[in-house]
C-alpha cells in the first residue's frame, strides 16, 4: 500500500494520507540552522547542534507518535483544524505534505478553508520560515481565527528531559508587537536568543504553556484556540512558549499570506543589551527586515531551487528505469547530504543528544556528497583527522558545536582510522587537489602537535600494523565496523552500555573485516605515496598489504567463506565450526572487495555462501544462523531477538559491500538484485510493511528470522545512504572519478539496452552513453572520446569548460 506518490518533475515526495506507518521526514537547511519536520509538521529546529542549541520542544517516543512542532490551528466558526492534520486531527476535506528538497509543504482543507505552509530555512540564515496562505474557496466572506504555537527549548536538551528542579524556573521573555522572543539563560552565560515572529499585526499572543494549553489540556484542543481568545501571557519560569493570534478575513475565492519566521541570534559579549535586562535586537531585526514580505521569501525559495538544481546537476542519469533515476538523480544524492551534515546526530531515532559526529561515520558519508560540495569535504576531512590521536586512533565522535573529540560512545574501535584514508584519496580523485596532503593539522585538537595530513594517514595505516594478533589479523579493539560485536567487552550488568564499559584485557580478539579493510585501503594508501613520489614508503607499505592478504588466505579463510573474527580465547567467529553465527556478511564484503585468493575461487565461492546463507526477499541478513542466546563473549550483537539490527538484520549499510565484490567477479545482474532489494523506491508499494520513507534508505531492515521481516526502522541517518550512492554509481553504472580520469567499468544486468550519464568532473563535462546491445553484464568492447577510439577505460581529463561525448560499447 502506498501513501503518496513521487513527483519527479518538482524533485517532491507528495504524501496524499497523513496518517503513513511511521513519520515520513524531511530536512530543512544545509548549513548551521537546521530543521526537522514530519509530514504533520512534527519536529524542531536547531543551530549547529541538537543537543547544546535546539530552540524548540520535541517529544520523542511519545503517545501519540511525533509530538511537538511548529503548529498551527484554525478557528472558524468553532470547527478546530489544523493544516497538517496534526495536532487538532479533525479530519480534512483535503490533505497534501510535499517534501521537496530543503522544503516541505503542508496543504489542508477544511470547509471551504485551504491553509497551506511552506516550511524552510533560507540559504546562510539562521531562522525557518513558514509561508503561509490561507485561501477561501467558498462563496461566502469568512472570519477565522488562525493561531501559531512553537514550544521553546532553548537549552541543553539532554537537561531539558531531567533537571526540572532548575528548568521549570528559568524561563524568560519578551514581547514586542508581532515578535515574541525567547531569552532564557541569557542574563548569565548564554549570548543567544530566539525568536518567533510574524509579518502581520497580532491580534493577541501568549508565551506561557500553561495559559495557552491548560494545564489537564492537549496540544490538540488548546484552551486559547478552543475559546478563539489569547491571554496575551508572559512567561516567567515553567514552560516558555510562542503563539500569535490572527484574524482573517477572507472574501470568497480570496488570498491572504502571512510570513511566520523562527530565528536565531549570537550576540558579541559586549553587545548583549540594549538597556538593563533588555535584549539587544539589532540583528534579530536585521533577519526580519530580510525576509518580512512574500516577495523577499519567495526570491529565497528561489534562490534555494537553484542551489540544489546545481548540486543535482554533477552527477545525472538518464535510464530506462524511472525509479532508479529518481534515486541516483535526486533522493540518494539528498539524502548523502543531509548525513554530512547530521552524521548520526538527528533524526526521528536519533534523539540529537548523543553521537554527535562519527569518525568512521563522517569518513564514509563523505563518498557520497564530495562530488557535490568538495570544498565542505575538504573542510570535513580536515575537521575529523584534527581529531585524531598521534598513534592513528581516534574518538570515536566528536561534537559539531566545538569540534573536539569525546569519548561519550566510546573509543578504541579499530577499524575507525582507516576511513581516513578512504575519505582522503576519494576527495583528491574526486578534486585533484593533493595539497590536502601538505596541509598542517592537529591531533587531538592540540596545535602544537600538527602535522602534515599525510602523516595522518601513515599513523591510520600503521595503527592497524602496530596492533595485530597471534593470527597476524588486525585486534578488533572495542568493536570493529560493527559496534557491536563485543568481543572483549563481557558485560554482565545490565545498567551498563556495551559501548562504553571498560573492556577487558588480556584476549587477542582479531577482525578478518578489518583485515579486508585494510587491504583495500593500504592499497589505496600505497597508489597515493606513489602518486606523490614517496617511493620508500610505497614500497615498505606494500610489504604490510602483502603480508595482510597472506594472513587472511592461511586464517581467514573457513572453507566456503572469509571467518569473520578471533574471540577473546582465540576461537573462530563466523564460521561452520559455531553453532549460530556462522556466516557473517562484513568479511564477505570487504574480503571480495580486496579480491582476496580471487585466483583460486575464493572470491565467487564466499560470494555463493553469501546468496545460500544470507539473502532473504528483504535483502542480505548481516548473519545466519542468528543468535538466539546471549553470548556473553560476543556482546552486544547477541541481544538483540532474531532478525533485527546488527543480530542477522537487514543492515542496509553493508550490502553494498556485497553488491561491490559481485561487480568484480562480473555478475552484474546478482549485483542488480541485491541492490534493488533495499533501494526504497522499489519498496514504496510494500509502505505499510517497510514502514519508514520511500525516499531515503533506511538502517535496517528486519531480516528473515524476525516476526516481521521487510518492516525498516532507523530512516535516514546511516551510511547506507553513501555506500549505496557510492556503488550504483560508481560500481554498477561504473563512472569512478580516479587520480587521472573518469573511469568507466559498468557492470549491469544483461538486459539493460542503454543508458547516459551526465558527469561534471573537475570543470569539465562528459556525456557519457552506454550501449549494451550485446546484452552482456560487463566488459568494454570500444570507448570513443569525442570521436576517437581510445585503449584505456580511463576517459583522460578534459580541459575545463569542455562539454566531451563519450561513446561506450559493452561487450
Ligand atoms: C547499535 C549500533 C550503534 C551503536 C552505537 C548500538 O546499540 O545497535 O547500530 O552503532 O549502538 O550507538
Ligand atoms: C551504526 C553506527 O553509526 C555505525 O558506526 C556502525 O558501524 C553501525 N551501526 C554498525 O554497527
Amino acid at each position: 500500500m502506498k501513501y503518496g506518490f513521487f513527483d519527479d518533475e518538482r524533485k517532491e515526495y507528495v504524501i496524499t494520507n497523513p496518517q503513513t506507518p511511521f513519520p515520513w521526514i524531511n530536512y530543512l537547511g544545509n548549513e548551521d540552522f537546521f530543521s526537522l519536520i514530519s509530514n504533520t509538521a512534527g519536529g524542531y529546529s536547531f543551530y549547529k547542534d541538537a543537543k547544546f542549541r535546539r530552540l524548540n520542544r520535541y517529544r520523542y517516543n511519545n503517545v501519540p507518535i511525533d509530538n511537538g512542532g511548529r503548529y498551527f490551528y484554525i478557528n472558524d466558526g468553532g470547527t478546530i483544524w489544523s493544516p497538517g492534520w496534526k495536532p487538532v486531527k479533525t479530519e480534512l476535506d483535503k490533505y497534501e505534505c510535499r517534501h521537496g528538497l530543503s522544503y516541505t509543504s503542508v496543504k489542508g482543507e477544511k470547509n471551504g478553508i485551504e491553509a497551506e505552509v511552506v516550511f524552510f530555512v533560507p540559504l546562510n540564515s539562521w531562522c525557518e520560515i513558514q509561508k503561509m496562505k490561507l485561501t477561501n474557496k467558498g462563496n461566502k466572506t469568512k472570519k477565522v481565527k488562525l493561531f501559531s504555537l512553537i514550544e521553546w527549548c532553548l537549552w541543553n536538551a539532554e537537561d531539558d528531559q531531567n533537571n526540572l528542579q532548575r528548568n521549570l524556573s528559568t524561563g524568560e521573555v519578551e514581547i514586542h508587537g508581532s515578535t515574541l522572543y525567547h531569552k532564557t539563560e541569557y542574563k548569565e552565560r548564554r549570548n543567544h536568543y530566539a525568536f518567533y515572529y510574524v509579518n502581520a499585526p497580532v491580534q493577541g499572543y501568549d508565551t506561557d504553556r500553561e495559559s495557552f494549553i491548560g494545564l489537564y489540556n492537549e496540544f490538540s484542543h488548546p484552551d486559547v484556540v478552543v475559546t478563539g481568545k489569547s491571554k496575551n501571557s508572559e512567561a516567567h519560569g515553567w514552560s516558555p512558549i510562542a503563539s500569535h493570534c490572527i484574524e482573517v478575513e477572507l472574501q470568497a475565492g480570496e488570498s491572504k499570506e502571512y510570513v511566520f519566521l523562527l530565528g536565531y541570534v549570537e550576540n558579541e559579549e559586549d553587545q548583549k543589551w540594549e538597556s538593563k535586562g533588555v535584549i539587544n535586537k539589532t540583528k534579530a531585526k536585521a533577519l526580519i527586515n530580510k525576509f518580512d514580505t512574500t516577495d523577499k521569501v519567495n526570491q529565497a525559495l528561489h534562490e534555494l531551487s537553484i542551489y540544489w538544481k546545481n548540486l543535482l546537476s554533477i552527477y545525472s542519469l538518464d535510464s530506462e528505469d524511472k525509479k532508479l533515476d529518481r534515486m541516483v538523480n535526486i533522493w540518494n544524492q539528498y539524502q548523502c547530504m543531509v548525513t554530512f551534515n547530521m552524521s548520526r546526530s538527528a533524526s526521528f531515532f536519533e534523539v540529537g543528544i548523543g553521537r554527535g559526529m562519527g569518525f568512521r561515520d563522517s569518513n564514509q558519508d563523505l563518498i557520497g556528497f564530495v562530488h557535490q560540495i568538495p570544498e565542505r569535504a575538504r573542510e570535513r576531512i580536515i575537521d575529523i583527522a584534527s581529531t585524531q590521536f598521534e598513534d592513528g586512533g581516534a574518538y570515536h565522535q566528536y561534537q559539531p558545536l566545538t569540534k573536539r573529540g569525546n569519548d561519550a560512545v566510546g573509543g578504541n574501535f579499530n577499524d575507525d582510522p582507516l576511513w581516513l584514508i578512504l575519505s582522503t584519496t576519494a576527495y583528491i580523485k574526486e578534486t585533484g587537489d593533493f595539497s590536502i596532503l601538505e596541509e598542517m593539522v592537529p591531533f587531538d585538537n592540540d596545535e602544537s602537535l600538527a602535522k602534515t595530513h599525510f602523516e595522518h594517514l601513515k599513523a591510520s595505516f600503521y595503527h592497524v600494523t602496530n596492533n595485530l594478533g597471534p593470527h597476524q589479523l588486525p585486534l578488533i579493539g572495542r568493536a570493529d565496523w560493527n559496534d557491536c560485536l563485543n568481543l572483549n567487552c563481557f558485560s554482565k550488568d545490565p545498567n551498563e552500555s556495551f559501548q562504553t564499559t571498560e573492556n577487558q584485557t588480556g584476549g587477542s580478539a582479531e577482525s578478518v573485516m578489518i583485515a579486508g579493510l585494510f587491504v583495500v585501503y593500504g592499497r589505496d594508501y600505497v597508489e597515493l605515496c606513489r602518486k606523490t613520489g614517496k617511493k620508500n614508503e610505497a614500497d615498505e607499505a606494500q610489504k604490510h598489504v602483502d603480508n595482510m592478504v597472506k594472513a587472511i588466505k592461511k586464517n581467514g579463510w573457513d572453507g566456503e567463506w572469509y571467518l569473520r573474527a578471533y574471540d577473546f580465547f582465540g576461537k573462530k567467529v563466523g564460521s561452520q565450526k559455531n553453532e549460530e553465527g556462522k556466516i557473517f556478511i562484513e568479511s564477505q564484503g570487504w574480503c571480495t572487495m580486496a579480491e582476496i585468493g580471487m585466483e583460486d575461487g575464493m572470491c565467487e565461492k564466499a560470494l555463493n555462501s553469501v546468496k545460500e546463507h544470507l539473502d532473504c526477499e528483504y535483502g542480505i541478513v548481516l548473519n545466519n544462523p542468528a543468535f538466539t542466546e546471549y553470548v556473553i563473549e560476543y556482546g552486544e550483537i547477541s541481544t538483540y531477538p532474531a532478525g533485527y539490527k546488527e543480530n542477522a538484520g537487514i543492515f542496509c549499510h553493508n550490502n553494498p559491500w556485497v553488491i561491490i565484490g559481485e561487480t568484480l567477479i562480473g555478475r552484474g545482474d546478482q549485483a542488480w538484485e541485491y541492490f534493488r532489494k533495499i533501494c526504497p523506491s522499489y519498496l514504496e508499494e510494500i509502505s505499510d510493511l517497510h514502514k519508514t520513507e520511500p525516499y531515503v534508505y533506511a538502517q535496517m531492515i528486519a531480516g528473515k528470522d524476525a516476526s516481521r521481516p521487510g518492516e525498516a526502522k532507523n530512516s535516514w541517518l546511516s551510511g547506507t545512504a553513501a555506500w549505496n550512492y557510492y556503488t550504483i554509481t560508481q560500481y554498477i553504472l561504473g563512472i569512478k572519478p580516479s587520480y587521472d580520469g573518469l573511469e568507466i567499468s559498468p557492470c549491469i544486468p544483461k538486459s539493460w539496452k542503454s543508458y547516459r550519464v551526465s558527469r561534471k568532473f573537475r570543470g569539465a563535462l562528459y556525456e557519457i552513453s552506454i550501449d549494451n546491445s550485446a546484452g552482456v553484464n560487463c566488459g568494454i568492447k570500444e570507448l570513443k572520446v569525442n570521436g576517437e577510439i581510445i585503449k584505456s577505460h580511463i576517459v583522460p581529463i578534459q580541459k575545463a569548460g569542455t562539454i566531451n561525448k563519450i561513446i561506450v560499447v559493452l561487450g
